[in-house]
């Protein structure tokens, strides 16, 4: 008889690695205390961009980010295949623009550029003329950009939607809306209890509860430094699509839907677990997106809302199991990219268990244990 799991956490992650699992013959349980995907990865732009969100050096974080990339066509197409043709999330090749506005900032660009290329970025250096041929609605202000042609976007809440459908038509058990949960039990094994005093036992615990992973710590006995960032994030409706190509800047990121959507993110601001959005957050979105496209100035979006981001204080998701407790793993805090590492985390939580190799991965940068020193 193959192992049971219980996944705790019904995101982009839990719901990635329940099907992950699934498909590898394990028995799977989904717990999440509201809706799936009802936190950030419902509210996710939906970016698959290693490049354009790692702009310093080739670090383990890049490195996973990159092998999430590699992993995307097979792994959208399959969950498409097995949830149905009602279930399209968008898979773009769109391709990305980092634009920068001073001529001082090229030999920064170059230095990012000649090190992600050798990472297969494939980028180009634009000057403003050639920035403006892809993106003719760009600000005359912008001094050029950095193209990345391998840089794609999903559509992150028909994505959480369609991965859903994918678990439940091969066999994960869903268990929403338990309204509050505690893992009571941690010795050979891991029960779950619900707010209605069910309890729910495993073999296994793969924890993936975002940005509440941090309020673990007593039950796992651990320092867990997870906290939520909160993005603000608002869409403009702009049916004629006159944005091209995902576009970067120093302030923050454009991209358009195929529903004639151009979503505008995201601030970054400590707001505990608040997911409303402020007249400031947003006005300041809207202030330099008016800078990038002059075409938004004055425009008004019609949709606002926020996520909770899952930070780390290094910036690095927690993946593995624990020493002391090894039916306990750990798929958290994967920060401003759940989207893009989806499925590398399932595939990394599925070797593991497996005990098969995790390839050329630098798993100890992702040690949930790490804190604890
Ligand atoms: N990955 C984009 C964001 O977190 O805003």
């Amino acid at each position: 008889m193959s192992s049971s799991i219980l996944v705790l956490g019904g995101g982009i992650i839990g719901l990635s690695c329940a099907f992950e699992l699934r498909r590898r013959g394990f028995r799977v349980t989904v717990l999440e205390i509201g809706k799936c995907g009802g936190q950030a990865s419902g509210a996710a732009a939906g970016m698959l961009a290693p490049f354009s969100e790692n702009t310093e050096e080739p670090d383990p974080f890049f490195r996973l980010c990159l092998e999430s990339l590699r992993l995307y066509p097979d792994w959208q197409r399959d969950i498409k295949e097995i949830a149905g043709p009602g279930f399209d999330f968008e898979y773009t090749n769109s391709g990305s623009l980092y634009v920068f506005y001073h001529e001082a900032d090229i030999l920064a660009m170059e230095t990012r550029m000649q090190w992600q290329n050798e990472y297969g970025a494939a980028a180009e250096l634009l000057d403003a003329n050639g920035l403006s041929k892809l993106e003719p609605k760009i600000s005359p202000k912008a001094a050029g950009a950095l193209y990345y042609p391998r840089e794609s976007h999903v559509y992150a809440p028909g994505y959480v939607k369609a991965l859903e459908q994918a678990c439940r038509l091969t066999g994960v058990v869903i268990r929403d809306g338990l309204e509050r949960v505690s893992v009571s039990a941690l010795e050979g094994g891991a029960a779950v209890t619900a707010a209605s005093g069910e309890r729910i036992a495993g073999d296994l615990l793969v924890v993936c509860s975002g940005a509440w992973t941090g309020l673990m710590e007593e039950t796992f006995g651990l320092p867990i430094p997870i906290y939520p960032i909160r993005g603000q994030i608002c869409a403009y409706e702009t049916p004629d699509m006159p944005v091209n190509h995902m576009v970067f800047c120093s302030q923050g990121y454009v991209v358009t839907k195929r529903n004639g959507t151009l979503v505008c993110g995201a601030s970054e601001d400590v707001a505990g677990f608040d997911t409303s959005v402020t007249r400031r957050g947003i006005a300041r979105l809207q202030s330099w997106n008016g800078k990038l496209f002059p075409f938004l100035a004055g425009m008004q979006p019609f949709h606002e809302w926020a996520g909770l981001r899952p930070a780390t204080n290094d910036g690095f998701p927690l993946i593995g199991a624990l020493k002391r407790s090894p039916s306990v793993i750990f798929a958290s805090g994967h920060y401003r990219n759940g989207i893009l590492l989806s499925p590398v985390t399932a595939q990394l939580v599925a070797n593991l268990i497996e005990q098969r190799g995790t390839g050329d991965i630098p798993m100890a940068a992702f040690d949930p244990e790490r804190f604890n020193v």
